[in-house]
């Protein structure tokens, strides 16, 4: 019996293999309406026939100015669920789980496609004022007309648009809910001490810098089942240790206090707070040891994912058998190899532990 393709159990919800798709935008939606087209669901459908235990979607916004670019997925309307439903309908039939990151990119938002640049979209072409915890605009800190500080009535719509996203998501037919807290976006925005100046309860010292995360992490798990997970993929780091800025002693406090809120899986990940924070080494495991610390020095139980970096079938046995994670989160090499998970199988000779779909099992031996 292999690690990587042991069952996860989470609540009451079982996670057949220890394969997780890593969230990725598509930024794919044709008529910048936020609704989920035929691409993303060959996208998502095709990593589940590939065998991955979850296939979580991209970041998926929670209202309309938390998508990064217009043509980004959205959840903020019963048409949003809709849209998404078939795609989860068709993950579970695979044997997979569907999962979806429901998200707000803060002062991230109203940009063109990385394709074209990541340029502003000015609010009449397109785009929209943007909401940041302290009115600092992506990506210098300087001053923005279109970059506005949030208020009390911001905060609590923000913690509604994320408890009304997870209804749907639920509506839709998702059974895991991740909260994205990382890469700069709205929620890290506010834990990081170099974008949150707040001098209200939502900033200064650690626990008003966790204040907003933990709000949204109880409110998704308000509306989701008792016997569902929900995961939050945090930034462990903004790997800025010559100032003051959010760090791995915090996250691992943080994540103490997000289990309590209701959170069953810390999804690690790191950096995109301002244009320099990133790690010096980006190859394989790049972020490994931030989910190892997380899941060492952490008082609770809670289940941790490895992502960064993880590319072959060993890498990510061996993460899951040394016991450093309990999901080994595959981004890039699932959009190499939708089959990633089914040709790990073959690899690691785990091909009875696994069902992948009859239509292939002539060319994969399970
Ligand atoms: C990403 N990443 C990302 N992360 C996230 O939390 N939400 C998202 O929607 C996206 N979107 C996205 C799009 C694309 C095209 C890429 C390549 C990446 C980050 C991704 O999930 C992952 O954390 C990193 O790519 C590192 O993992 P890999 O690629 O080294 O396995």
């Amino acid at each position: 019996m292999t690690a990587l393709f042991s069952p996860l159990e989470l609540r009451e919800t079982t996670i057949p293999n220890r394969v997780m798709v890593s969230p990725m935008c598509q930024y794919s939606c044709e008529d910048r309406d936020g609704l989920a087209t035929d691409w993303h669901h060959t996208h998502l459908g095709s990593r589940a026939v590939g065998g991955a235990g979850l296939v979580m979607s991209e970041a998926t916004a929670v209202e309309p100015r938390g998508r990064i670019t217009p043509e980004d997925l959205g959840i903020w309307s019963d048409d949003h669920a809709d849209a998404l439903a078939k795609t989860t309908a068709f993950v579970r039939e695979q044997g997979s789980v569907p999962a979806i990151q429901l998200a707000h990119a803060g002062r991230k938002a109203s940009k063109t496609r990385p394709w074209e640049d990541s340029e502003p979209v000015a609010p009449d072409e397109g785009g929209w004022d943007v909401l940041s915890p302290s009115g600092n605009a992506w990506p210098y800190e300087d001053e923005s007309p279109t970059t506005r500080a949030m208020d009390q009535n911001d905060i609590e719509s923000v913690v509604d648009s994320f408890r009304a996203a997870a209804e749907r998501s639920l509506d839709a037919g998702f059974e895991v809910a991740e909260v994205h807290a990382a890469h700069g976006y709205l929620l890290h925005e506010f834990l990081s001490p170099v974008t949150n100046h707040r001098e209200d309860d939502y900033g200064g010292d650690f626990e008003g810098r966790a204040r907003l995360t933990r709000e949204v992490t109880a409110a998704v798990r308000d509306v989701w089942p008792d016997e569902k997970p929900v995961f939050v993929r945090i930034s462990a780091t903004d790997w800025l240790d010559d100032r003051d800025s959010w760090t791995v002693d915090q996250s691992v406090r943080l994540a103490d206090r997000l289990h309590e809120a209701g959170a069953d899986l810390i999804d690690v990940s790191s950096g995109g707070i301002v244009p320099d924070s990133f790690p010096e080494y980006a190859g394989p495991n790049y972020q490994l040891r931030l989910a190892e610390r997380v899941r060492e020095e952490t008082e609770s139980d809670i289940a941790v994912g490895a992502v960064g970096g993880i590319t072959t079938p060993e890498q990510a046995e061996g993460i899951v058998a040394n016991g450093r994670a309990d999901l080994a989160v595959v981004g890039r090499e699932h959009l190499r190899d939708p089959y990633f998970a089914l040709h790990a199988a073959e690899k690691l000779g785990a091909t009875e532990e696994v069902e992948g779909p009859v239509q292939y099992r002539r060319a994969f031996g399970f």
